[in-house]
């Protein structure tokens, strides 16, 4: 066999052509990151999130600088009846749905546990677990084999702080359910994995930081001793999306700098 002819079948192959992503949360931040990724690859993107305006804006902007078929899609990640309407909608446009990625997410900060409100707890659990549980259920059943379901979760579901608890335990269940739905998606020939995030200088994030010294502060936190860029996430998400991951399955992969012990 030909050097070139081995290459050809050892080079993981990251191209998308013909392949349909959903992304939640794709209207901004990491979400926009991974919908922009992945139409520069090839797929055609589904971006959904509540504000119609900017996942329109979102989906303008891809489809004008990729050439990529672009769908905006309103819908609340908490209500299944949602859910279902982001899926009918997908399939409608474009048949069916070949990659998952459930990425949108609220961190909200409680002062304390005691401070935590039942409408807090509930609205976090809603849309970083229940959300994504039915939003998979639903896609899979749509879900050519060869697909993939990618949950963004976060450090925080495996080093909790106080000021967290209710996200970090949705993403710890959002870690969970991950390798629930890897055994059981798996039989349909597709995968199921997630990603733990560091810090990410999105703009929720910028937002919610002091200033520039308080982000740098956050940075410190991880050996490479920087955030992230939001386009950081990209390379990871395609990775778990393509067959260059075939033989990976219930993983979650750490993508947060290195956060030192
Ligand atoms: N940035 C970080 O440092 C970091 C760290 C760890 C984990 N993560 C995880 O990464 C994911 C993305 O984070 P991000 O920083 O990119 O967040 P972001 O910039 O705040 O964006 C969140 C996205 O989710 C959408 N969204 C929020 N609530 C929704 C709901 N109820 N229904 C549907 N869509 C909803 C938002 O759009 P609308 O407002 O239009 O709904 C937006 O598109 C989240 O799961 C987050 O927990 C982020």
């Amino acid at each position: 066999m030909s050097f070139d002819q081995q290459r050809r079948d050892t080079m993981p192959d990251f191209d998308l052509s013909g392949r349909i992503l959903l992304v939640t949360g794709g209207s901004k931040g990491l979400g926009l990151a991974m919908a922009r990724g992945f139409a520069e690859a090839g797929a055609d993107v589904v971006v959904a999130s509540r504000k119609f305006d900017v996942c329109k804006a979102a989906a303008s902007e891809i489809a004008q600088a990729t050439g990529q078929r672009c769908l905006p899609v309103a819908y609340h990640v908490g209500d299944w009846s949602q859910c279902a309407e982001l899926v009918d909608s997908t399939l409608s446009e474009f048949g069916r749905v070949d990659i998952l990625i459930n990425n949108a997410g609220i961190a909200p900060v409680a002062p304390s546990l005691h401070g935590v409100t039942e409408e807090l707890f509930d609205k976090t659990i809603g849309v970083n677990l229940k959300g994504p549980l039915r939003l998979a259920a639903l896609a899979a059943e749509h879900m050519p084999p060869g697909g993939s379901i990618i949950n963004i979760s976060s450090v925080a579901s495996v080093r909790p702080t106080p000021f967290t608890a209710v996200y970090g335990a949705a993403k710890a269940g959002l870690n969970n359910l991950t390798k629930a739905m890897a055994l059981e998606f798996a039989p349909k020939g597709i995968r199921t994995n997630g990603i733990i995030c560091g810090t990410f200088a999105t703009d929720s994030l910028r937002n919610s930081a002091a200033d520039e010294s308080s982000l740098d502060a956050m940075g410190n936190l991880c050996s490479l001793n920087r955030v992230a860029e939001p386009s950081e996430i990209v390379g990871t998400a395609l990775y778990l999306a393509t067959s260059a991951s075939s033989y990976t399955n219930g993983q979650l992969i750490s993508v947060d700098g290195g956060v030192l012990p």
